[in-house]
């Protein structure tokens, strides 16, 4: 073999080499890139400011493409879904400054029925993250939001905020008053960040 067709060889090798390198590195970022992650928004209310919040936190959380949603009241949460879930967002009215009830009994009830207890942890690792309505500006929003939140530190999740400092939130009046724009976009703002951050830490948890 003369040395143009040993040159020509050794080229069409690296040519060939480079190609199948650039081809793996393309479809590891595709199957990275395209990851699903689940996101469960769930939330107690009577008068459906909360249940409004909620539907906001899903509509940020759906501009990921990744997202995949699933919002719906804490007393329908099965615990296959909730361990299942990378993500947990949690809202609740205000009641007497605190969560309510029922909020508070979904936290009860998953511990003892889907098994998180110590020292297994199975919400370990999970992104949690909270929003309220209120009806006053200041009776309680912020002690209900870090009600929440203990209870998902409890469970050593990764507590993440946005909308405001905690959390997002919105003051209803009575109840009456409708949820502002400004407040849906603070709950959005929330939900995209919900999964913005799973993203990353389930595509993190892979390598
Ligand atoms: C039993 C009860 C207790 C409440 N306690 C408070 C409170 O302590 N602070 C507050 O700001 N709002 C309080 N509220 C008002 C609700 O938090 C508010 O109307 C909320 O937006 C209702 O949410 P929903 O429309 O999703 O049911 C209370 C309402 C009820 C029914």
């Amino acid at each position: 073999m003369d040395i143009s067709n040993q040159t020509r060889i050794t080229v069409l090798c690296l040519a060939m080499l480079l190609v199948c390198g650039l081809a793996l590195t393309a479809l590891a970022q595709g199957s990275q890139s395209s990851q699903k992650i689940k996101i469960l928004i769930v939330y107690h209310s009577r008068g459906g400011h909360t249940a409004e919040m909620a539907k906001a936190v899903a509509e940020g959380a759906r501009k990921n493409p990744q997202a995949e949603i699933s919002v719906k009241p804490v007393a329908e949460v099965k615990c296959a879904e909730l361990l299942a879930t990378d993500a947990l967002v949690v809202g609740s009215p205000v009641y007497w400054s605190n969560m309510a009830g029922e909020v508070k009994t979904f936290f009860d009830r998953f511990s003892t029925e889907c098994g998180v207890l110590p020292p297994t942890f199975q919400m370990r690792d999970k992104i949690g993250a909270a929003f309220v309505t209120g009806g006053e500006t200041s009776s309680g929003k912020e002690i209900a939001l870090m009600t929440i939140v203990a209870a998902m530190l409890g469970n050593r999740m990764i507590v993440i905020s946005e909308g405001q400092a905690l959390g997002a939130a919105a003051t209803t009046g009575e109840g009456k008053a409708p949820v502002t724009e400004k407040e849906l976009d603070e709950a959005r703002r929330l939900g995209e960040r919900v999964a913005q951050i799973t993203a990353t830490l389930k595509r993190g948890k892979k390598n």
